[in-house]
C-alpha cells in the first residue's frame, strides 16, 4: 500500500463521532516537529471542539463549511514576539499545517487545510472571534475527524515539472 503522503486526501465530510485525545495529542506534537527557519518553532494552536464555536468559524470563509460537521477544527498561528512577522512565518507554517495533515491520515483519520493567512478578510475575524493577540497571525485552520470519504492514492507525477541542473 502506497505510505500516507501518497494516499492523503483533502476530506470534507465527517462522521459525528469524537476523536480520542490520544490521536489528537500525537496530531500536534507530529505538527511541532515540523522543520522552521533557525528553528523558531513559532507555532501555537487553537483546538476547537465546542459545536458552536465551529459552526462560527465554519461561516468565516466561502469555503469553510466543512468545519461544521468536523469534531475538531485546529486553528494554526504563528507568533512573532518583539520583531516584524518573520517573513519565512509562511514556510514554516506551511510544514507544520502539513505533518499535520500526514499525521491525520497516519490516525486513519481524515483532514482538510484551510488558509485564513493572507486573507485580511479572514484574519481579522478569527482574531476578534477567539480573542488572538495582536503579536499572533492566524495562518489557517485544519478540520478532521472520522471521515465518510477514503484517503486514496491519485498520481500526479509529472515529468514535465522537473527540471535537471538548469530550467
Ligand atoms: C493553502 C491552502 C488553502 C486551502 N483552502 C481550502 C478551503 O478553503 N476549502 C477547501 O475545501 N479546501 C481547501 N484547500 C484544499 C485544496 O483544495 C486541496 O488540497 C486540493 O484541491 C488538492 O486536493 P487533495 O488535498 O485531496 O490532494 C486548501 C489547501 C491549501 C494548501
Amino acid at each position: 500500500m502506497k505510505n500516507i503522503i501518497f494516499r492523503r486526501r483533502s476530506i470534507r465530510r465527517f462522521l459525528n463521532k469524537p476523536v480520542e485525545e490520544e490521536k489528537l495529542d500525537r496530531i500536534l506534537r507530529a505538527g511541532m516537529q515540523a522543520p522552521s527557519a533557525h528553528n523558531n518553532q513559532r507555532w501555537e494552536f487553537i483546538v476547537v471542539t465546542d459545536k458552536e464555536k465551529r459552526i462560527a468559524l465554519s461561516q468565516f470563509g466561502m469555503y469553510t463549511g466543512m468545519i461544521e460537521q468536523a469534531p475538531v477544527a485546529i486553528i494554526i498561528l504563528g507568533k512573532y514576539d518583539n520583531e516584524a512577522l518573520n517573513p519565512w512565518f509562511a514556510q514554516d507554517l506551511g510544514a507544520c499545517t502539513e505533518n499535520i495533515l500526514l499525521q491525520i491520515v497516519e490516525e486513519g483519520l481524515g483532514g482538510c487545510w484551510m488558509g485564513f493567512y493572507p486573507n485580511q478578510d479572514m484574519v481579522e475575524k478569527v482574531n476578534k472571534y477567539f480573542g488572538v493577540p495582536e503579536n499572533v497571525m492566524p495562518f489557517g485552520v485544519v478540520a478532521l475527524g472520522y471521515s465518510l470519504d477514503e484517503n486514496h492514492f491519485i498520481d500526479r507525477y509529472d515529468a514535465s515539472k522537473v527540471h535537471y541542473n538548469k530550467y
